[in-house]
């Protein structure tokens, strides 16, 4: 509104402050910093985003899997040069390590150009993965497979595959960026990177509800809890030279925004099977009910359909389920970074992905564009290095 527009005797000034007022924001705080009355933090903590707080870096696991998702992520994806081998991958994740364990605790890099952009990690995590061109380079066995073709994949090579993985994560997103080119630009002489997918969670979500993804469904109830026997199982390599490790299946996976919301909400809830209000199962009332696959309506149908998605991916064992720890995206188009850490991607993964590709109704407004694999190894202590016990 220009000031030649505005109704004659109102100032620039009231014209805000009668806005601010009437939108509550000085009732509830919001203009001190605070929240909107009713929403927290989605980390639990109730507060804004905590600019000093810090994730561990050292530990048996690298953070960044069961870490409380922070509001945003890149997963960086990069390819090895020609001629980098078992030796030279050392010294790359030695140098990796020491930059992630700078960076995480609110301290620049070695050769930090802009330090003080490092000194509020908002609970920043960097995590590493390898791939399996990283495996082959390194001549180690094992490491992660290539997953099968599925009938619904329209994958890109842009968004798909890499031989090395950082997936940073943040609350704060100046940190992140700051973080992933200090990261990358000591990359430089050993990778090319291949993409960059950046993606956001809700910072904030009512109490007790899970965040939201962009169709507006809550996204992740059903999920392994981080610190019980069941997370524990589900998510963490036990035995063999992988073992201390996941891996991560990593979808970039298009949502069909046009006509999602040509679609009515009846339609909406009958595809998930699960309300979109408070994302409560079909057949129950609050999100945390267990959903009954059996029950069938007045007329003998099933309630939860037998083609919705929660059916189609449901896994009966909990040790059994993968651990999703989704970001959304928006640029170019709109969608979901699927990000699903698991032991076993053919025991887990795969069986579920399968069922879904066979017969979703959620397929109708998805589709898969991007696809990789890595392995996450171990975390590392004081004086060691991420992937120390693979290259050392
Ligand atoms: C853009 C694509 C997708 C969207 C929008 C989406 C959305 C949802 C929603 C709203 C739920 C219900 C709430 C919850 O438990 O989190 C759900 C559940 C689930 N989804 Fe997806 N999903 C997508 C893709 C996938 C893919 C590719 C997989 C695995 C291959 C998958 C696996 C699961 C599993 C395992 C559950 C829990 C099922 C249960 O046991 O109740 N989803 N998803």
């Amino acid at each position: 509104m220009s000031d030649g527009e505005r109704p004659a005797g109102i100032s620039r000034r009231r014209v805000l402050a009668g806005g601010a007022a009437a939108g509550g924001l000085v009732a509830t705080g919001a203009l001190a910093g605070g929240l909107p009355a009713g929403a927290q933090a989605a980390n639990g903590s109730g507060q804004g985003v905590d600019g000093a707080a810090v994730e561990p870096f050292h530990g048996a696991r690298q953070a960044g899997v069961a870490t409380t998702p922070q509001a945003h992520a890149a997963f960086a994806g990069l390819d090895l040069r020609k001629g980098v081998g078992r030796e030279a991958l050392g010294r790359l994740m030695r140098l990796l390590t020491d930059d992630a364990r700078r960076l995480t605790q609110g301290r620049g890099a070695l050769a930090d150009t802009e330090p003080e952009l490092a000194a509020l990690p908002a609970r920043l995590t960097v995590t590493f993965g390898f791939g399996p061109g990283l495996f082959r380079a390194a001549g180690v066995k094992g490491g992660p497979g290539q997953l099968p073709r599925f009938s619904v994949d329209r994958l890109e090579d842009r968004w798909s595959e890499g031989d090395l993985l950082l997936q940073i994560c943040c609350d704060d997103p100046v940190t992140l960026a700051h973080a992933l080119r200090m990261i990358v630009k000591d990359t430089a002489s050993f990778t090319k990177v291949r993409w960059v997918q950046r993606g956001f969670r809700q910072a904030v979500q009512r109490p007790g509800l899970t965040q939201r993804n962009l169709m507006g469904q809550l996204d992740g109830t059903v999920n392994p809890k981080p610190g019980t026997p069941e997370f524990e199982r589900a998510v963490w390599i036990a035995d063999g030279p992988l073992a201390g490790g996941t891996m991560l299946v990593l979808r970039r996976i298009r949502m069909l925004m046009d006509s999602w919301d040509a679609t009515d909400r009846v339609a909406k809830e009958f595809t998930v099977g699960r309300r979109l209000d408070n994302g409560a199962p079909l057949s129950g009332r609050a999100e945390h009910d267990e959903a009954d696959f059996a029950k069938v309506n007045a007329i003998g149908f099933p309630v939860i359909s037998e083609y919705a998605h929660i059916r189609r991916a449901h896994t009966q064992d909990p040790g059994l389920r993968m651990f999703r720890r989704v970001y959304n995206y928006d640029e170019e188009d709109t969608g979901l970074l699927f990000a699903a850490y698991q032991a076993d991607v053919a025991r887990q993964f795969t069986p579920v992905q399968r069922r879904l590709a066979k017969a979703d109704l959620l397929n109708e407004w998805t589709t898969p564009i991007g696809s990789a694999v890595f392995y996450i190894p171990p975390g590392c202590e004081e004086s060691g290095w991420v992937g120390q016990g693979l290259l050392g």
